[in-house]
């Protein structure tokens, strides 16, 4: 995917990998519209990337909020045009400490799946036609491997990445032919907020940096590595270099 003057809507991109990826693709030269409910970090994520002389916009809201996504997706084409790409990188862990599945509210599940899964959909629902329509777009679901390994204590979280990889694929078959890309990637374990929340007691220095994760994925979808219908892991997205 060419991404010089291209228009990405980045969800949850006022720090770890969605900051790094706002960075990563404007040094590309793409055109940003980055999401996120608190307002003060998401203002300094803007002011960060176009005191480098990037242009971006924060667009303050909740993706798991059904009103809140329709008036994001209104705003990003509002200021940028058309959406050419569309990542789903916002997430909520469920509930924290985790926890066993016996333990779990289903009103802890509902949020999950609100966020991980019906706010994605929505906003696909949103642009994709209008990229199906073009005969352009990519849209790119950040996954997990608990949406793979059934890890203990990571269910709502786990099966809300499980749902969001499948729909992905979902997404891909009903959009064949139309030359929209839909496609997850797992990012492999990064050192931020989000894993120091779900795993408050490990090794951060074993971890990998947001910025080179961001760096390598940018470089996938520019390069055309990132194909629709598939599941991507980021070690695997290396290795096809
Ligand atoms: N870190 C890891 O080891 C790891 C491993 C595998 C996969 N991932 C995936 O990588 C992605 C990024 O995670 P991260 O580790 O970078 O997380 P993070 O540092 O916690 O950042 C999450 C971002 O999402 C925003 N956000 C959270 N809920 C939101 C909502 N409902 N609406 C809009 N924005 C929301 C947060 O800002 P606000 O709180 O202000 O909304 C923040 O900007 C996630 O999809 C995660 O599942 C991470």
């Amino acid at each position: 995917m060419h991404l010089h003057g291209r228009t990405a809507l980045l969800t949850g991109a006022s720090q770890g990998l969605g900051l790094a990826l706002a960075f990563a693709l404007a040094r590309r030269g793409a055109r940003l519209a980055l999401v996120a409910r608190r307002e003060a970090p998401l203002h300094a994520a803007v002011r960060a990337l176009r005191d480098e002389g990037f242009e971006a916009h924060a667009l303050v809201g909740d993706v798991g909020d059904k009103l809140q996504s329709h008036r994001i997706a209104g705003a990003a084409a509002a200021l940028l045009g058309p959406v050419d790409l569309l990542v789903h990188n916002a997430s909520t862990l469920g509930p924290v400490p985790l926890r066993p599945l016996l333990d779990t509210d289903c009103e802890s599940l509902d949020e999950a799946l609100a966020v991980n899964v019906v706010g994605p959909f929505r906003l696909t629902k949103i642009v994709a036609g209008s990229m199906a329509l073009r005969g352009d777009g990519t849209v790119l679901f950040v996954s997990s491997d608990a949406a793979v390994e059934a890890y203990p204590t990571w269910g709502a979280y786990g099966l809300s990445k499980a749902a969001a990889d499948h729909m992905a694929r979902i997404w891909a078959a009903e959009l064949q032919g139309t030359n929209v890309t839909v496609a997850s990637l797992d990012p492999g374990e990064m050192d931020t907020a989000l894993h120091a929340a779900a795993m408050p007691d490990a090794d951060r220095s074993a971890l990998a940096r947001p910025d080179a994760v961001a760096r390598a994925i940018v470089d996938a979808l520019a390069d055309g590595r990132i194909t629709t219908g598939a599941r991507h892991t980021l070690s695997q997205l290396a290795v096809s270099r």
